[in-house]
């Protein structure tokens, strides 16, 4: 097991430094910057289905579910689709208004979780076609969808996603310029600059796992913490929905995720001297508006830790601390934020001593209802 880890003291902490490879080994033979192109095999044999449905609708559990939240923004911004993403959980008992000209997009790591599994089976029973987006080669959700890609990201043992989750978006963010090439809802200055962009991801993550030693501290100073609120908007909403999730599951301390806008409309009444509050406040069209969501959060006593863009000095001044990670266009944010976030909570859990790798309850996979 030692020589699996490769050196590394957990399987997690493996999987988020192998995040620049694995980005790299999704895309790889896929996206042809140079010359524009992206291959997906899967969706070039289908792309007629996609460019005809009235909507996309995304089903996935956990974080799978926050990659099809990322997706949602990405293919409505890009590719003119509207998308819906959905709880296979709920979806598959909803009754829901599915029909022929449908495409269902099923996002899952392991390919074999049961809520996945029959919201697909039911999608495809009602004349949908379903596009699966898997990690794991040959596993019973790649087998039952019509066509789909899979990540790269080899084999992923620690319990709480990490490497899963960041290929999970480089491959919808694949699907949706390749959509959006071919539906015309793109300039071709965009999207060669978005697929030159994909290309240099891995560096700019290797760039985030760099500010690790901070993290480490910031874990120190907020490991006793007994909640924690993540803030995000737009692209990064979903993202702060996985950092609170990932902090949960590892470290066992309460956690909320929320739209930086809506803590106006409750969360805010949480926030006193003792709550620590995650705050993903990089370059992007809502800068302005959660400078001022911080500036909020400090009246009220809260501790600011803000994800910041390289070389931010509005935010750095009123955050108690700050995590970089480096300048990227909007869409693909998520791809850096993600980082800092999961390493936060690696170190939270670790401090806690917590079993980072196979936490209790949880499993790995959930192949039973
Ligand atoms: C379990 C895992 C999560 C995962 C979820 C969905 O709850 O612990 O890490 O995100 O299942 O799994 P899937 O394999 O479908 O992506």
């Amino acid at each position: 097991e030692q020589i699996e880890k490769g050196g590394y003291e957990h399987f997690m902490l493996k999987e988020i430094y192998e995040q620049p490879q694995v980005i790299k080994d999704t895309y790889r033979g896929r996206l042809l910057a140079d010359q524009g192109i992206i291959k997906l095999g899967g969706l070039e044999d289908h792309i007629h289905r996609f460019i005809n449905a009235p909507r996309v609708t995304i089903v996935a559990c956990g974080t799978s579910w926050h990659a099809g939240l990322v997706a949602e923004y990405i293919f409505e911004d890009w590719a003119r689709i509207p998308v819906e993403v959905e709880y296979a959980s709920e979806f598959r008992y909803r009754n829901p208004v599915i029909s022929e000209k449908d495409v269902i997009i099923a996002i899952s790591q392991s390919g074999e979780t049961a809520d996945t599994l029959a919201a697909i089976k039911l999608a495809k029973q009602r004349g949908a076609f379903v596009y699966g987006v898997c990690n794991v080669v040959g596993s019973s959700i790649s087998r039952e969808t019509d066509s789909g890609s899979y990540t790269h990201a080899g084999p992923e043992i620690g319990v709480a996603s990490t490497k899963a989750f960041t290929t999970q978006i480089t491959v919808l963010t694949m699907i949706a310029l390749r959509l959006a090439q071919a539906k015309g809802t793109i300039s071709t200055r965009d999207y060669m600059l978005h697929l030159r962009e994909l290309e240099l991801v891995p560096t700019y993550v290797s760039e985030a796992l760099e500010g690790d030693g901070k993290i480490q501290e910031i874990a120190n100073v907020f490991k006793d913490a007994a909640n924690f609120l993540y803030l995000g908007r737009g692209y990064n909403f979903p993202v702060a929905l996985e950092g609170a999730l990932k902090l949960k599951e590892i470290s066992y301390i309460h956690a909320e995720g929320y739209p930086a806008a809506e803590m106006k409309h409750g969360p805010i009444a949480l926030i006193d001297e003792q709550m620590p509050v995650v705050v993903i406040a990089v370059n992007s069209n809502h800068y302005e508006k959660v400078v001022s969501n911080i500036e909020e959060i400090k009246a009220r006593k809260g501790k600011i830790i803000a994800v910041v863009t390289e070389g931010d000095t509005t935010v750095k001044e009123l955050a108690d601390y700050i995590m970089e990670v480096p300048q990227i266009p909007e869409a693909l944010t998520p791809l850096v934020t993600t980082i800092p976030l999961q390493l936060l909570s690696y170190h939270i859990a670790l401090m806690l001593g917590r079993n980072v790798d196979q936490p209790r309850n949880l499993a790995k996979s959930v192949t039973v209802e």
